[in-house]
């Protein structure tokens, strides 16, 4: 492969899966990522406007270039830097990096937001909360009404998220 080619989403999984430096049971790690992106296409689909695509790589991306588990606050400026330093390499037009970026940079302290992108985007980190037993995702923090009705109804929203996502892909194969 060229150098800056576009590299196929699969080998942008692998590569920040085997490039992030915290342990593999990290909270903040790849099952974190994947449960974010299961989120983000059932938040997608009941919110008109948003771009699918970017929120997937926002789920890849958001929390790839951590330092630690704590607060680490810088972890999202890093990884819109991470973005623009290997933007050829990915595969969004200029306006989709543009958006991801701003998504990522901002995503641990945005406020909620009427952008439909942005909004999918932060709303599907926000409704992994539970991941860490002692916090509930807060629909006060949500930007979009699918993500705020979700959290309202709490539970295991993981558990509802797959059956949600399930019942969307059994829709779409007859
Ligand atoms: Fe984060
Ligand atoms: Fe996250």
């Amino acid at each position: 492969m060229e150098q800056n080619e576009p590299m196929r989403w699969r080998d942008w999984w692998l590569r920040l899966e085997a490039e992030f430096t915290l342990p593999s049971w990290s909270c903040h790690g790849p099952e974190h990522w994947r449960s974010v992106e299961r989120n983000a296409i059932v938040l997608a689909s009941r919110t008109p406007g948003a771009d699918l695509e970017v929120a997937r790589a926002f789920a890849l991306f958001h929390d790839s270039q951590r330092l630690d588990d704590g607060w680490d606050q810088e972890h999202g400026p890093r990884a819109a830097r991470f973005i623009e330093r290997h933007r050829r390499e990915i595969p969004l037009t200029d306006e989709q990096i543009a958006v991801l970026v701003r998504a990522c940079a901002g995503h641990t302290i945005g406020a909620p937001l009427d952008d439909p992108t942005i909004g999918v985007c932060w709303d599907s980190d926000r409704l992994d909360f539970d991941r860490f037993r002692y916090d509930k995702p807060r629909p006060e923090y949500m930007s979009t009404p699918a993500a705020r009705d979700i959290a309202l109804e709490g539970g295991d929203i993981r558990a509802r998220i797959r059956r949600m996502l399930w019942d969307l892909q059994s829709r779409k194969t007859p």
